[in-house]
Order: C-alpha cells, then structure tokens, then sequence
C-alpha cells in the first residue's frame, strides 16, 4: 500500500543516501522544500519532491492508495532518543524536594537514594509490571514525535534483575513500533553490598553479568556510568575492553560531574557516543575530533540538575557533530520531550533551530548506530514522519517550547 502526503507546507531535514551524520558548520545547512509532496511505499519513503513538478505518474502502479494533505503544516523526519533509561520502576518525586532545599545528585546518591532507590523499586517489581509501566512511557514519547530509542539496564545491578530489564527491553522492541536499541549499564551504580569492594563488582559486571547477557543477545551496546564518585577510567577500560569481545560498542556516561577522562576512555574504544559532557574542554574536543564518537548533550538532565551546559556551541563553531537526547529517567530527567530538548539547546546551548533539529534527528540516529535507516528525510530509509499542526515556520518548533506542536506521526509507514 502506498501513502501520499501532498501540500506539505514545508519538507525539512533532507539528505542524500549515505549521510550519516551532520558536523560543524553543516549542521545549520536544513535542506527543505517548501509546498511538497512525499511518497511512502510499505514501510519506507520511496520519493518526493516538489508539488510544481507532482503527478499522477509519481505514484507508478497502484490502483489504490492512502493520501494525507499537509497543508500548512511541517513534516520532519521523527525524533530519536539516543540515550534514555525509560525501563524503571514508580518514580522518585520525594528527591525532587530534597533536590530543591540544596541536596546535590552525589550527596543524593551517598544517602542511598538516587539510582540505588530504582534499583530497589526494580526489585520488587515483577517483569510484567515493569513491562506495562515502561510501555506507558513508550506511548507517551511516540505522541510527542520519537520513532527511535535506545533504552539502557542499570537498575537491576545483580544479574537478576539486569536480565529482567534487558527482557523487558526486548519485549519492547517486539511489540511496538518505534525502532529500539538496548544497552547493558550494569555499571550504573555500585550496589550497597559492593560500597567498599567497588573492583568485585566490576568483576561481577564482566564475568557474570556480560557473558548471560551476550549469550541470550540482549544489548546491542554497553555503557559504564564514568564519573566522580561511580566507576573509575581503569575499571571502564577493563569493563569497555570485555564488552568488545561480545562486539558491544561503547556509549558511555561520560564528564556529567567532573572531568573523568571518561571521553578519552570512550574515544579510546571506539564509542558510538560518549554522553552528557558537561566537563568538556580543549583537550576533550581534540580528542573528538579525531574519532568517529558523537558528542552527546542531555540537556533536560542538565536543566534539572541545574548543572554547568556542556560546551556544544564550541563544538560545533569547532567542526564537531553535536547530538541531543533526553535521557529519560526517574533521577535526572523525568521526561523524553525531544521537542523540549530541541528548545533547552536553542537558549541554553545557543544552537540555531536548523542545528538543533539535525541534533536530534540524525545525529542521534548515529549514536544509537540507526542513521542507515532513520532520522532524516532521504529515499529508501523508514518512513518515520512528524507532520506538524499548523505553524508559520520550523523555526516556531523549538521557540513555542511549551506546546505539543506533534499533529500525527507516522512510523515504519504506518499513521498512528
Ligand atoms: O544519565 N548519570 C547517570 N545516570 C542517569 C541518572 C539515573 C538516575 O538518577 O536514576 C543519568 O543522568
Ligand atoms: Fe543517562
């Protein structure tokens, strides 16, 4: 079955087959066509162009077909998430309070609250139930315009309950529509049985947790939450190094609290991405450009935290890609707005809308290894669609920060 979308107000987020990712000063170049059309066929975008030059013939062979009119709103290509944990159990709202009379994320994560609260929560949460809870969220993003994410583990820490997380991740994947890729993050948090045998831990991480999760192939990627105060660069250097075996490419936590040298360890095996970034300076940004790693800002967690912005105008005015995602957790970021995020990196960030729509389109397509398939509008890649409301201008998505500017979306051809 086709599907024609005609009158299309504006097409934006063009790009040739085999542009995987946007750098530096291109990252402001949005190829668009204004008064467009776009033709999908089965679950993926097979042509468009421009109404002066549509006809009939376009649409080839086809008795019957679906035909959306566009007229005056946006089309884009959907969002993508490359970094949330949206597997979790309840919610944290009590440390939100604490959060607001002074408590920093540390001090928070020393009283054994913060991550090792969700651990808990995790716990005592059957599989199902967790399944129903993260599926909740997964309806939520898909409303608000996201067609792909990637979902970490990390609030499980023994093997137990990683494997429940990853499971649920993969129940996930088989019973939505959005494109899903899974991380293994045993190295989130060190349990409360670990607190002053961090190494053991690591050892459990490597020897117990990575093979099973290899074996019943539940990560695509692995992470180790690389900071202050969490794991060491040696420890994940020898949990990156063990990940590789079972061909698990990094994307890692990396300088949100203090500079780590997380980046460097990232860059050093290859990192698809290496991620929140606050502590960036020249040195990172040198490191970054020689490698194939995203940078990667989540700046609702940063917001939120009321944290230092990472430096992504400098890495862009450097020649770096930037990405931004939402981070979608319980502790830090208790949403996956990716229309909101585009707005945190038009004030916060001062990145002009054009860069901040490739930021979370294609290139965070590249940190979750899909921009082959998605985050741009190019022939043969999924038909994975935003169609706005009526608005004046792509430059009103992230200005109008606090409107659900999503009309419909259309993922793997299908109008949801
Ligand atoms: O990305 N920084 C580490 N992990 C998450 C927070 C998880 C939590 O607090 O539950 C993050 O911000
Ligand atoms: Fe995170």
């Amino acid at each position: 079955m086709k599907t024609l979308i005609k009158d299309i107000k504006e097409l934006i987020g063009i790009h040739e087959e085999g542009k995987l990712l946007v750098k530096g000063k291109e990252m402001a170049q949005l190829n668009t066509i204004k008064d467009a059309w776009l033709l999908i066929e089965g679950e993926k975008i097979i042509d468009f162009g421009s109404m002066i030059d549509f006809s009939e013939d376009k649409l080839g062979e086809t008795d019957e077909y679906n035909e959306i009119d566009a007229s005056g709103k946006i089309v884009m290509p959907s969002f993508c998430d490359s970094h949330t944990h949206i597997v979790y159990a309840g919610s944290r709202e009590i440390e939100y309070s604490d959060k607001i009379k002074g408590l920093s994320y540390e001090e928070i994560a020393k009283r054994g609250g913060g991550i090792l609260n969700s651990v808990k929560l995790l716990h005592n949460t059957s599989e199902d139930e967790l399944y129903y809870q993260s599926l909740e969220r997964i309806h939520e993003i898909i409303g608000q315009g996201t067609g792909a994410v990637e979902i970490k583990s990390g609030y499980g820490l023994t093997t137990e309950d990683e494997i429940k997380m990853l499971r649920v991740i993969k129940r996930l994947r088989e019973t939505t529509p959005i494109i899903i890729k899974s991380t293994f993050l045993g190295a989130h948090a060190v349990p409360a049985e670990y607190k002053e045998k961090q190494d053991e831990y690591v050892d459990l991480v490597i020897n117990e947790m990575l093979p099973l999760v290899a074996a019943e192939d539940l990560a695509d990627y692995i992470d180790v939450f690389c900071d202050k105060g969490f794991f060491t660069v040696e420890q994940t250097d020898r949990i990156l190094m063990a990940g590789l075996k079972y061909g698990m490419r990094p994307k890692i936590h990396a300088n949100e609290l203090a500079k780590s040298g997380g980046i460097q360890v990232g860059v050093k095996y290859n990192a698809l991405s290496v991620d929140h970034i606050e502590y960036t300076e020249d040195e990172e940004i040198e490191t970054l450009l020689n490698s194939e790693t995203m940078p990667t800002v989540l700046p609702g967690a940063a917001f939120f935290l009321n944290m230092p912005f990472a430096p992504a105008r400098k890495m862009i005015d450097s020649g770096l890609p930037v990405a931004f995602a939402s981070d979608y957790n319980p502790g830090s970021s208790p949403t996956g707005n990716m229309k909101l995020m585009m707005s945190f990196a038009c004030v916060n960030y001062r990145l002009l809308p054009e860069e901040a729509i490739h930021a979370t389109t294609l290139n965070t397509a590249y940190a979750m290894g899909v921009s082959d398939i998605t985050g741009s509008i190019t022939k043969g890649k999924l038909a994975n669609l935003i169609i706005t409301t009526d608005i004046q201008s792509y430059q009103f998505l992230p200005y109008a920060y606090g409107s659900d500017l999503v009309n419909s979306v259309i993922l793997k051809g299908q109008l949801l």
